[in-house]
């Protein structure tokens, strides 16, 4: 059902952690699974992440994204961590099954998260990052609850 990459980056994830003092953190949550994931972007004064760590409390599939995520986010400008979407997450992981898309979608909108609380740290704005919802519900339900 998983594959191998999936199972490795369940077993043994990559950049787990906290950053202290954070250049940008981030925490979404799905009201559905009740799973939580938190991102912290440790970025440099050009807009290069330097590191990125991640704690998630939820599924396997959460962990692996969220493992996957940091990998890929890691030393690109923050323009291009937009491009790391749940898609580009599921790609670099050979695929995930669809009733656990939305957990990659949680690692996406993690990341999105932790780069909006950066831009509005810094009082910048960073072309085509919206406003993050602090939940996913994959549509089906129209209101967002804040937590
Ligand atoms: Fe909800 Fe995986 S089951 S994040």
């Amino acid at each position: 059902m998983y594959s191998e990459k999936v199972m490795d980056h369940f077993q043994n994830p990559r950049n787990v952690g906290e950053i202290e003092n954070a250049s940008g953190v981030g925490t979404v949550g799905n009201a559905k699974c009740g799973d939580i994931m938190r991102m912290y972007l440790d970025i440099d004064e050009n807009g290069v992440i330097r590191d990125c760590k991640f704690k998630t409390f939820g599924c396997g599939a959460a962990v692996a994204t969220s493992s996957m995520a940091t990998e890929l986010v890691k030393g690109k400008t923050v323009q291009e961590a937009l491009q790391v979407t749940n898609k580009a997450v599921m790609d670099a992981l050979d695929g995930l099954p669809p009733v656990k898309v939305h957990c990659s979608l949680l690692a996406e909108e993690a990341i999105h998260a932790a780069l909006w609380d950066y831009a509005e740290k810094h009082g910048i704005k960073i072309e085509g990052l919206q406003k993050p919802k602090s939940d996913i519900h994959e549509g089906e339900e129209e209101d967002e609850e804040e937590y």
